[in-house]
């Protein structure tokens, strides 16, 4: 009986999530890879210490050794790959990362785990399943009277982030084609929540909000995205996981398109209420605009209604109930944003944001 599955990128945001979310409700045990780059983080698992059935070990998904003795030593029912470069600016500034952890580490991962798939019984094959997360962001940008993404919609990736991903899509979707390999992919959009990176717009902007810094708007703040709280994100996957039919893709979203400018006010005004600026003024006066993100979508807005059709799935949250949450929490947890402020993200921050 395979009492394991292998999550890999389970130190960050949604990874981390989904790990936590895993424990109480499932009862198979997680071996975490996790390489711990600057976004991953052990101490999103804090709750986790002393838990046996929680096996961290720290590695690149592009160590082909590493990666066939822990298939070798823990037998998984599955595979989650969430192990990703996954910041757009980041991509912009050093895209080679991108290529080496979301296009060779995948491709590493992919070979490993169709060594060992190949290795089973027949019954444990029929079983196995490679789940790769991806992003809405490989379907490129749409006009405001677009429909939204379907499954079906063509790739059209403008970043180097989405281009690596859209490539590792690719090469699942090949290895299931080429070689049987039972894989599901879910593309979802973006996520907020408990243990969000403060790089990331909603995190960054409550972490400066409350720290009397700018509140940075790229260009005209119009752009739109489809918000999804991430522990949203965690119960699809884990459907997914479950039911999910084996090649088939899957969206998942919020149906919360929301313009930028229009999440940074929201952001504001629960925060004016829940931890008033000491000067009783409005956090909304931070808001500062600044240099637009090179290439950027204008906007992104998912369909899910297949895996609401085909699988029952459905956001719990709503971007209300979902915000109001994700502020509370970064209240809560300010010590956790203050114990993330290393010398290399703090580097970031200069070279990203310098003259704003
Ligand atoms: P994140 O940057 O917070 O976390 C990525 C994790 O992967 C980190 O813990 C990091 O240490 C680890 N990692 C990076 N390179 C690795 C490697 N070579 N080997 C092993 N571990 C490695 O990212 P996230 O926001 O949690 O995103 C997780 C996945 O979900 C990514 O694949 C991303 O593309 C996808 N996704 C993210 C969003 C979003 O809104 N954040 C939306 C849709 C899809
Ligand atoms: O759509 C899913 C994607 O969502 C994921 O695949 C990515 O991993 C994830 O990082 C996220 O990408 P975005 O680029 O949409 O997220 P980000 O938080 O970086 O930016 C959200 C929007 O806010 C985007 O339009 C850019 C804008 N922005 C961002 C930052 C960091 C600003 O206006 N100012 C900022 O300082």
């Amino acid at each position: 009986m395979r009492n394991k599955i292998l999550v890999t990128g389970g130190a960050g945001f949604i990874g981390s999530n989904f790990v936590l979310d895993w424990m109480p409700l499932e009862r198979e045990s997680i071996v975490n890879l996790d390489k711990l780059t600057y976004a991953g983080n052990l101490q999103n698992l804090a709750l986790l210490e002393g838990d046996h059935r929680h096996i961290f070990v720290r590695g690149d998904i592009g160590d082909t050794d590493l990666v066939a003795k822990l298939l070798a030593e823990h037998q998984p029912r599955a595979i989650v790959n969430f192990a990703a470069e996954s910041h757009v600016d980041r991509s912009i500034h050093g895209p080679a990362e991108f290529i080496e952890t979301n296009i060779v580490g995948i491709f590493i991962l992919l070979e490993a785990t169709r060594a060992y798939w190949a290795g089973l019984n027949e019954d444990s094959k029929k079983q196995f399943r490679f789940l790769h997360v991806s992003t809405d962001e490989v379907y490129g940008s749409l006009s405001p009277t677009d429909p939204a993404f379907t499954e079906t919609k063509q790739y059209e990736p403008n970043s180097p982030y989405s281009a690596s991903k859209a490539a590792s899509d690719h090469l699942v979707r090949a290895y299931h084609h080429t070689y049987g390999l039972p894989v599901l992919t879910t593309n979802c959009s973006n996520n907020y929540g408990p243990y969000h990176f403060p790089e990331k717009l909603i995190p960054l902007v409550i972490h400066n909000a409350l720290a009397g810094k700018p509140l940075p708007i790229y260009g005209d703040g119009q752009q739109v995205r489809d918000w999804l709280y991430v522990k949203d994100h965690a119960a699809a996957i884990r459907r997914v996981l479950e039911v999910g039919m084996v090649g088939e893709t899957y969206n998942i979203g919020g149906w919360n398109e929301k313009p930028n400018l229009d999440v940074v006010h929201t952001l504001c005004a629960i925060l004016d209420e829940l931890s008033p600026r000491a000067d009783g003024k409005s956090y909304a006066e931070q808001v500062t605009y600044v240099t637009d993100r090179p290439g950027h979508d204008r906007r992104y807005a998912i369909d899910a209604t297949k895996i609401s059709r085909d699988l029952g799935w459905k956001p719990a949250e709503s971007f209300e109930t979902g915000i109001r949450k994700t502020v509370q929490w970064y209240l809560d947890n300010q010590e956790w944003v203050k114990n993330i402020t290393s010398g290399a993200y703090k580097d970031w921050v200069t070279k990203q944001y310098q003259g704003a």
